[in-house]
Parts: C-alpha cells; sequence; structure tokens
C-alpha cells in the first residue's frame, strides 16, 4: 500500500487514532489539508509537507489537481498520507479521493477519524444524543444551503439535533428554513469555533439569534435542546494532556 487516506480529527492532535499517528510517523509525504495542519507535527522529521488546504480568502488546489497529486505520488512508491480534517469520509471529499486512487490501480487505505461533528460539541460540554432530550442526530453541511440537495423540513421535523458543517455563511438562511419547518424559535444553539483546539470558542444563542450572531469559520453549529446543556467535565479536551 503506498497512499493513506487518513483522518486528522477535529483538531487536537491528541485526537489522532494511534493508526493514524503510526502512518505519520513513517510517511515519506503528507499531503494536508488547513484543518489537519496541527496533526502534522507527528509526521517524521524530515517528510515532505504538502499544503493543499484553502486559506481563508485564498485559492485552494482544486480537487481534480488533489486527486492527481495522489495518483502521481502514490505511484512513485513513497509512503504517502494524504491527511484530512476530522473524518476522510465525512464531508471530506475523501470519498472522490478514493475513487480517483482505486481507478488509476493505486493501492490506498481508508483510516476513520473523529469527527468534528461530534468532537466540536463535547468540547464545548455537549453530547449530540442525551437521554430524554434527543434521540437522534442529523449531520447535514450548510454549504450551497439553497440548492435543495437537503430537505430542511424533514431535518426539522426529525426532532433531534442538528450538527450544521460548513454553515456559517449560510446560518441566517437555515434557521429561517428550520423555524419555517416548525422548529421553536427559542431552540438553544451552540457554535463551536476551532473545536478541541486551545483557540476553541463557543457561542450559544436561539434558533432565531442565530443569522445576526457573529459566528465565525471554522464552525460546527449545534440546534436543538442539548445545545444548552455545558456538561463542563467534557470540556476543553485540550486542557487534558495538562
Ligand atoms: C470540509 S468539512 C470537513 C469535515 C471533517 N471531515 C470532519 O469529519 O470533521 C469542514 C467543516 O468541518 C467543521 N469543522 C472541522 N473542524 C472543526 C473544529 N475543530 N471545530 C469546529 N468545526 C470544525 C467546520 O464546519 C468546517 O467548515
Amino acid at each position: 500500500v503506498t497512499v493513506h487516506l487518513v483522518g486528522a480529527g477535529p483538531g487536537d492532535p491528541d485526537l489522532l487514532t494511534v493508526r493514524a499517528a503510526r502512518l505519520l510517523a513513517a510517511a515519506d509525504v503528507v499531503v494536508h489539508d488547513r484543518l489537519a495542519a496541527l496533526a502534522t507535527a507527528l509526521a517524521r522529521p524530515g517528510a515532505e509537507l504538502v499544503d493543499v488546504g484553502k486559506a481563508p480568502g485564498g485559492r485552494a488546489v482544486p480537487q481534480d489537481a488533489i486527486d492527481g497529486l495522489l495518483v502521481d505520488l502514490g505511484r512513485s512508491g513513497r509512503e504517502v498520507v494524504r491527511l484530512k480534517g476530522g473524518d476522510p469520509f465525512l464531508f471530506g471529499r475523501g470519498g472522490e479521493e478514493a475513487l480517483a486512487l482505486a481507478r488509476a490501480g493505486v493501492p490506498f487505505t481508508v483510516v476513520p477519524g473523529v469527527t468534528s461533528a461530534f468532537a466540536a460539541p463535547a468540547a464545548a460540554g455537549i453530547p449530540v444524543t442525551h437521554r430524554g432530550l434527543s434521540a437522534a442526530v442529523t449531520v447535514v453541511t450548510g454549504h450551497r444551503a439553497g440548492d435543495g440537495a437537503t430537505d430542511w423540513d424533514a431535518v426539522a421535523r426529525l426532532g433531534g439535533t442538528v450538527v450544521v458543517l460548513m454553515g456559517v455563511a449560510t446560518r441566517g438562511a437555515i434557521a429561517d428554513r428550520l423555524v419555517a419547518a416548525g422548529m421553536d424559535p427559542a431552540t438553544p444553539v451552540a457554535a463551536v469555533r476551532w473545536g478541541t483546539r486551545p483557540d476553541q470558542e463557543v457561542l450559544r444563542c436561539r434558533l432565531d439569534e442565530l443569522g445576526a450572531a457573529p459566528v465565525e469559520a471554522p464552525s460546527a453549529i449545534v440546534v436543538g435542546a442539548v445545545a444548552a446543556l455545558d456538561l463542563g467535565a467534557l470540556a476543553p479536551l485540550a486542557a487534558a494532556r495538562g
């Protein structure tokens, strides 16, 4: 195997899997996103680091160029880690990279990661399900919230917790859609920015205040009764290192 599609976890490098840390320590090349940058500290000294991430306002390397780079690196016979924030198969375009490698006949493995969708809320003291409060959790992307890809009425009707990733720019429209679909405007919301990292920020408000709230990317936006909880014992995960 030459290419490993590896989840870097939500930000705190301590939340990498043991396998991810082992592969990073052995890799010749690490191709990483912006949100996976902290974990590159675990790469072997001397490993080549390739940043294909998008800086705010900057240009990201186009996905087909990343796919092509992974295929070329894989064919070179070097040990390649493709490091992606959170879990590589949750809104990470890891599936597209796996397909490109498979089509090119390049052997690869997938290493799941701790997703920010659950870890960022946990780092703010919020369990995404909680007996008596929420029996379901829906993880949705807010990216292109208006393009019809997500049935927001169905999301609202489900009645559990909603975790929105990539939803900062569209948060007002999403809140309007959820309220129009019957969600209580007073539903608690927590926006967790840079969850699990030392610079983590948590903003809490009501659903009908979300559009005007000063939320910045990257944030996981939690909508539902659980968002009012703050089980401080869980937060912040970064502090567990002492
Ligand atoms: C392209 S998606 C990738 C998600 C990733 N595959 C995962 O499982 O966490 C990027 C979005 O994930 C969320 N995100 C990633 N890391 C985060 C963190 N540490 N805190 C809060 N949100 C985070 C943000 O919503 C961000 O816009």
